[in-house]
């Protein structure tokens, strides 16, 4: 394994919840790479308690913000600044939630006022990080911002409803940001696009295994998992990845560009 490859950077993490979030993973690898960076969830979640556990293990800070709360990202960026002592070189948005999904309506039959919700905490929300963090400027150059995707964002998986909007919104925001905040302060902007995973959001979306099984079988690679995520996630806030930017980069075993595999051929023929 490389080493030391954030030695010196610092940052913040949103979005871990429990050992097998994207998230929660991303921290343990960012401190292992040297970096130094605070861990904020929202207040909602701080009462499961087990991100004080990864705080403890990465000698860090747990600064309570919802994400859709533009006063709570200007708090956490300023209480973060204070414990890290500079500006940010790192960002992970690693957050989304639908109230459609978890309350198991289809896609012909939207709770609008949960859709908006949707729309805010899976995607605004990004953008709301990404303006504050410029009108603050509080972003050191060559800083690297990462999102999370589906590949619902460009095909149909009926499933995933309004997630699917969400997706197709956050990866546009980030071209949109991506371009403003390169031209502004060489800050890059990129989501990254993962398979199927087992974690809370991921296990809560209806026929998950179903579905987890198929992109197994389809992947020449197999599905990634939520630590090789974490170990692209480092490779783009290193300096190897500088020229990176307003990309959604497919983090899926070849899934994304497979038209089927032989083993799911095998699996539909009648021999
Ligand atoms: P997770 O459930 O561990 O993480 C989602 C996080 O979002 C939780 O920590 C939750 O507390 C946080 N969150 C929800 N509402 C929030 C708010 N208002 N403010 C701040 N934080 C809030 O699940 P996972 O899978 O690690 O999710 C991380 C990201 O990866 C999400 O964007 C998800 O859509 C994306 N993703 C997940 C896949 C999967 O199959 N698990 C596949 C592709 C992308």
């Amino acid at each position: 394994m490389p080493e030391n490859l954030l030695q010196g950077k610092v940052g913040i993490i949103t979005g871990a919840l429990d050992e097998n979030s994207i998230a929660w993973k991303t921290a343990l690898k960012a401190k292992e790479q040297g970096a130094k960076f605070v861990l904020t969830n929202a207040p909602i979640a701080m009462r499961m308690g087990a991100i004080n556990e990864l705080a403890e293990e990465c000698n860090t800070i747990v600064i309570p913000a919802d994400a859709t709360s533009v006063e709570d990202i200007e708090k956490l960026y300023d209480e973060a600044k204070e414990f890290l002592g500079g500006n940010f070189d790192f960002l992970l948005h690693s957050i989304g939630m639908s109230p459609n999904i978890r309350k198991g309506r289809s896609y012909g039959d939207l709770n609008y006022d949960w859709a908006m919700k949707s729309y805010d905490v899976s995607a605004i929300s990004f953008h709301k990080m990404m303006q504050v963090a410029e009108k603050k400027d509080i972003m050191n150059e060559w800083a690297s911002i990462v999102g999370l995707s589906y590949i619902a964002a460009q095909r149909v998986f009926p499933f995933y409803t309004d997630m699917a909007d969400a997706k197709a919104l956050l990866e546009s925001i980030a071209r949109g940001y991506g371009y403003r905040f390169g031209k502004a302060k060489k800050v890059r902007v990129n989501t990254i696009s993962q398979s199927p995973t087992k974690t809370t959001a991921g296990s809560g979306i209806g026929g998950f295994d179903s579905f987890f099984t198929f992109a197994e079988s389809l992947s020449p690679l197999g599905n990634a998992s939520a630590e090789s995520c974490a170990d692209y996630i480092i490779t783009m806030f290193s300096d190897l990845t500088r020229m990176v930017t307003m990309q959604n980069l497919f983090h899926d075993g070849g899934y994304s560009f497979t038209g089927i595999s032989e083993e799911m051929m095998d699996k539909l023929s009648d021999k």
